[in-house]
């Protein structure tokens, strides 16, 4: 059974103590928190303040994605802030291993995120290091967009070199996760399913998140 961690990209800003709620009611597994920076991806979400707000409305696990250029400078604050899982992108580190030590001495999880265009064979150096790899299968920056059908051969190649290595890093997909693509999602290996806008664009989010798991 996979782990579910809706996007609170999608969620309403304005309601957001209610979309929290609902998510702690709900089966959801993880909290994912999407952060931008406008220069490493060309949008602006959210950033510290806002999760640290999260943090007080939910005890389940926060996992937040950086999408940020020099992560390095922002890992104690979000630590602070309250991040279990704490996820930098492999294109915006220049000294990634440095960034994973520094996460993992800070006490949290460690994860890298890949771009669609980045090969997970990039990751064979660093992988025995990682608690998760965040596979994008959507081109960070923005909620709703399209599914890229090529990620499945990418899950299917990091799953055979976690599995080769008997490691433990966990496989997380993110953008474009729907009712209808997740079941081939996590037969090609996945292990966590990030969904914004399939969770809070439905009538139902609880009841989605619930059909989610159990695909
Ligand atoms: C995109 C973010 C995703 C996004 C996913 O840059 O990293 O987490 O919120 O949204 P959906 O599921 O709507 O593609
Ligand atoms: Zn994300």
């Amino acid at each position: 059974m996979a782990l579910i961690a809706p996007s609170l990209l999608s969620a309403n800003f304005l309601k957001l103590e209610e979309d929290c709620t609902m998510l702690n009611r709900s089966e959801a597994d993880w909290f994912h928190l999407d952060v931008m920076d406008g220069i490493f991806v060309p949008n602006i979400s959210f950033g510290i303040p806002v999760i640290a707000a999260i943090r007080k409305a939910t005890s389940k696990v926060c996992d937040v994605h950086l999408m940020i250029q020099d992560p390095g400078k922002y890992a104690e604050a979000f630590k602070a802030a309250g991040a279990d899982v704490l996820t930098v992108h492999l294109e915006a580190c220049t000294h990634l291993h440095r960034n994973i030590q520094q996460i993992k001495s800070l006490g949290m999880l460690a994860g890298v995120a890949v771009n669609p265009h980045t090969p997970v064979s990039l990751l064979a150096d660093i992988l025995p290091d990682l608690d998760l790899v965040c596979i994008m299968s959507v081109n960070p920056g923005f909620g709703g967009q399209k599914f890229i059908p090529h990620t499945l051969t990418k899950i299917k190649e990091l799953r055979r070199m976690i599995n080769e290595k008997g490691l433990q890093a966990k496989i997380e997909i993110d953008g474009g996760v729907t009712l209808e693509n997740a079941q081939s999602i996590i037969e090609a290996g996945a292990d966590v399913l990030v969904a914004g806008n399939t969770v809070f664009g439905a009538a139902d989010p609880a009841d989605t998140i619930a059909k989610l798991k159990r695909i």
